[in-house]
């Protein structure tokens, strides 16, 4: 299991602390939420801030682009330091081209499904794919209840990931938690993106000994 912590609800005002302290937890990702008002109703940060932060942080960077055509802003995110991208396939109208845009970057290259977006989606692109992010809410806003199907959807894509040879690793994000971390992992979910049932909770390095304990039951 991979957990790679929302900064959706980390302190804005001290981002460079709270980055700090995730890597001095253990922790080897962090999750950026962008968000461009269009794509999504709420507005966050973009390639100025990833940038700034870049500098003092060596976390893998696994950046959730929740914008209207991210084509238009890949190598702006690709010159601020992100190591992943993963685009909505809903949001970019030649997702086949995007990807490989990103790959050509230099960057690993994901996919996120929406709730109701189809695994099929991914089918004419499996071997473009670094990653496939399952959202399990709605994206917009941090804090909201996991919807169940979503474990069926985790099932599918890891089959069709399985049928084509591909690596590419199962992402899930939204209303994730100790308490569902069995079984998303079961489902085949490797890397799990948690906000708001991770920051409430300091001690980080305690926080994640309490996912990775639950993550030791679905073995
Ligand atoms: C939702 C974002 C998520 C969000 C998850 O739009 O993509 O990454 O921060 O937050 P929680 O874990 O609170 O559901
Ligand atoms: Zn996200």
């Amino acid at each position: 299991m991979i957990l790679s912590p929302s900064l959706l609800s980390a302190d804005f005002g001290r981002l460079r602390d709270e980055l700090q302290a995730l890597a001095d937890a253990g922790l080897t990702w962090v999750h950026w939420d962008v968000m461009d008002g269009m794509f999504v109703p709420n507005i966050t940060f973009g390639p100025p801030v990833i940038r700034a932060l870049r500098k003092s942080s060596k976390l893998f960077f696994d950046v959730h682009l929740m914008i209207e055509a991210p084509e238009r802003y890949l190598a702006d995110f690709a010159d601020a330091g992100a190591d992943l991208l993963v685009v909505h396939a809903e949001a970019t109208r030649h997702l086949d081209r995007t990807l490989r845009e990103i790959r050509r970057l230099g960057l690993r290259a994901g996919v996120s499904l929406n709730p109701a977006t189809p695994v099929s989606a991914l089918e004419n692109v499996v071997e473009l794919l670094d990653l496939v992010l399952i959202m399990s809410v709605n994206p917009g806003f941090g804090g909201q209840s996991f919807i169940p199907r979503s474990l069926e959807k985790i099932r599918e894509t890891a089959r069709l990931l399985r049928a084509n040879g591909s690596k590419a690793l199962i992402e899930v994000d939204g209303g994730v938690d100790p308490g569902n971390t069995p079984q998303l992992l079961a489902a085949g979910a490797e890397v799990l993106v948690s906000g708001s049932a991770f920051f409430a909770y300091p001690p980080y390095a305690e926080r994640l000994r309490v996912f990775e304990e639950a993550a030791a039951e679905s073995r």
